[in-house]
């Protein structure tokens, strides 16, 4: 006997529609997983009651969890949906929007706040001059070792979706946007500009309106030691702020 995948995805046609459920049931492949399903669906958009729908939207690119588009709440739980395996999840499985960025339809949202705050930042070294510039300065394994999990970030937004301090009646940058001042400010050329980042940092949204909840860790994929950076900024920041008070 066939098995089959059940889905239940929540729709929705535009930015302003109102959202509804719909359920889908698929032939079951082994390792299939949820981007694969989509494509099913997108194949032969029949709804579970037979009828024929709109194929579900979708974002993704990488398929292996390192551009962070395919975000999305799968049971519940915000995560790549490339990696999430049909085999390991509860049926039906339930596909949601991410819940702290505009909907732009189905599943595909609007994360261009978290770049708009990249930007605020200055989340990058500047490079002067289109001349070679010789080699960088060299970074101690102990420094490659603090920057590295902090330079997988991929912007995929797991962590402000589970921040509690996130949302659209605030404009805190959130722990990524954070963690990437740490890195930047760690970096031995990009320390040159460390003070344009926590200026931006002590203004509304910057590092002390992060509640310290200690969600974001516990979703990020890659595992980056988000609160430990907002520590790190946050005790950078102070520092700055006592400096520029006594004028130095
Ligand atoms: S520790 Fe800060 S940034 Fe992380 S979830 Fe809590 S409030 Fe948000
Ligand atoms: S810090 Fe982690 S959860 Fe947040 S955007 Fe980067 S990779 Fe995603
Ligand atoms: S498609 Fe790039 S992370 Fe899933």
């Amino acid at each position: 006997m066939s098995r089959n995948v059940r889905l239940r995805v929540m729709r929705q046609d535009g930015p302003k529609s109102r959202s509804r459920w719909e359920e889908f049931s698929l032939p079951y492949e082994p390792g299939m997983n949820v981007i694969y399903c989509l494509m099913q669906i997108q194949k032969n958009p029949v709804n579970a009651a037979g009828r024929t729908t709109t194929p579900v939207v979708w974002d993704s690119h990488c398929l292996e969890e390192v551009c962070g588009a395919c975000t999305m709440i799968v049971n519940g739980r915000v995560r790549q949906s490339c990696s999430a395996l049909v085999d390991r999840l509860t049926q039906p499985i339930e596909l949601r929007p991410m819940s702290k960025f505009p909907v732009v339809r189905d599943l595909v949202v609007d994360r261009s706040r978290m770049f708009r705050d990249l930007i605020k930042v200055k989340a990058w070294i500047p490079v002067q001059g289109t001349y070679d510039l010789g080699p960088g300065p060299r970074m101690s394994p102990q420094e490659q070792e603090h920057a590295y999990p902090l330079s997988t970030c991929m912007t995929c937004g797991c962590c402000v979706d589970a921040c509690p301090n996130y949302n659209d009646r605030s404009t805190f940058m959130g722990p990524a946007v954070i963690s990437q001042v740490q890195l930047f400010n760690s970096h031995p050329t990009g320390a040159l500009n460390a003070a344009e980042r926590l200026e931006a940092m002590m203004e509304p949204g910057g590092v002390s309106e992060c509640g310290n909840a200690q969600n974001c860790v516990q979703v990020c994929p890659k595992g980056i030691p988000l609160t430990t950076s907002i520590g790190l900024v946050g005790r950078a920041v102070t520092l700055h702020a006592i400096r520029k008070m006594m004028g130095r």
